[in-house]
């Protein structure tokens, strides 16, 4: 049995809506907020050189978190990093190819587990937690820090393939082949993952999420999703609060499809995120059970015009009558046009195009 922690007054209408209750409009942000569709941050990325060196520099990581909310106004600021840098803090070697995305040297026998850290590296974690410590006091109190982690099965598809894969084979393939090195791997994961997600809400996050962005490609059979999605992320649930019992918790278990119901039900999440390929009556019959997150179509947000007013219309009408924050179904793409945002934003608060 979940305690869930109930809102205080203090609190704005993002960590009232975790806590389950309903606003009109419903809280707004969205995941990669803080990118390359913003000038200000091609400008300030420029100066920091490569993308690792931002996410480790806490004044311009700080800053980089801020852009979005000072641009936008939304409910909540999401902490500027990647959640890669789990593997790179127990020493992975790790790279972004310019124009290509991430490069890791891969864990695939036991003498490279062997070389991994028990826990993060203290200078790379004490950098981030001073980024959480600077965006909390900088931004508004009404204006929610969301902290965040990769969730084990996620980071170990990168982890084992050394980079971002179409189908995450080369993890299936590795869970089929050695199942004990593999489950050594997500076991290692849940524990620095835990520890990581307390040590954000420590320094002043205000809930953090749990990106299982492949957790799709464990949805052919349950036994499989349920080993290896729900299971190591209930666990840092339970390790989350045991650590901090009042963490508010949101899950985003990106492609879920048919398991997204058992995930609401078993994962011990406050909220689900929900990508985009959810039907907005299954959404709907979720929000009975928990709060939801989601469900734009980034490639509808990309397109703007009636379009989009069209479906930020139908997901207000479908999730307005339970708790709801809304958001993409995942990350803003990067050539998004900032009238497009502007435009999303006044129509989520109604303050766009009415009649
Ligand atoms: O604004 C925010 O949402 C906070 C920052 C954030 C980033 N990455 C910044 C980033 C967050 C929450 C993430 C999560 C993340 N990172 C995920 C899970 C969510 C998802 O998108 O599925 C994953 C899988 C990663 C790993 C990762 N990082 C990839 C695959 C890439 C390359 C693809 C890309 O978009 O370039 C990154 C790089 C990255 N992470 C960038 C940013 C702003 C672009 C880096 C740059 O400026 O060049």
């Amino acid at each position: 049995m979940i305690l869930v922690p109930r809102a205080s007054p203090k609190d704005g209408t993002f960590l009232k809506t975790l806590a389950g209750e309903r606003s009109n409009p419903p809280p707004l942000w969205l995941m990669r907020q803080a990118g390359r569709y913003l000038p200000e941050y091609r400008d300030l990325r420029a100066k920091a050189g490569s993308f690792l060196d931002l996410c480790y520099a806490p004044r311009l990581a700080a800053e980089v978190t801020l852009q979005p909310i000072r641009r936008f106004g939304f409910d909540a600021a999401i902490l500027f990093s990647d959640i890669l840098v789990v593997p790179h803090g127990l020493g992975q070697t790790l790279w972004f190819a310019e124009g290509e995305g991430p490069r890791l040297t891969p864990v695939t026998t036991p003498a490279d587990f062997a070389r991994l850290s028990e826990s993060f590296d203290p200078a790379k974690l004490g950098a981030v937690l001073e980024t959480v410590e600077r965006v909390r006091t900088a931004l508004p109190p009404e204006t929610a820090l969301i902290g965040f982690c990769g969730a084990p099965w996620t980071v170990a598809t990168y982890m084992i393939a050394g980079r971002g894969t179409p189908d995450q084979a080369p993890a299936l393939a590795l869970a089929a082949s050695d199942l004990a090195l593999f489950q050594l791997i997500i076991d290692r994961l849940v524990k620095v993952s835990t520890d990581y997600l307390v040590a954000q809400l420590e320094a002043g996050a205000d809930a953090v999420q749990i990106f299982d962005s492949w957790a799709g490609a464990l949805t052919s059979d349950e036994a499989l999703y349920r080993r290896w999605c729900l299971d190591p992320i209930r666990r840092m649930t339970e390790g989350v609060r045991r650590a901090v019992p009042r963490a508010r918790i949101i899950g985003f278990p990106k492609g879920s499809g048919r398991f997204y119901s058992l995930f609401a039900a078993e994962a011990g999440v406050d909220a689900v995120g929900l990508d985009q390929h959810l039907a907005l009556d299954e959404a709907r019959a979720l929000q009975a059970s928990r709060p939801v997150q989601g469900n734009l179509d980034p490639k509808v947000l990309l397109a703007g015009g009636e379009a989009l007013d069209h479906a930020v219309d139908m997901i207000l009408a479908a999730l307005s009558t339970g708790p709801h924050i809304f958001n993409l179904g995942h990350g803003i793409l990067p050539q998004t046009p900032i009238a497009h945002v502007e435009q999303l934003v006044g129509r989520v608060r109604g303050t766009h195009g009415a009649g």
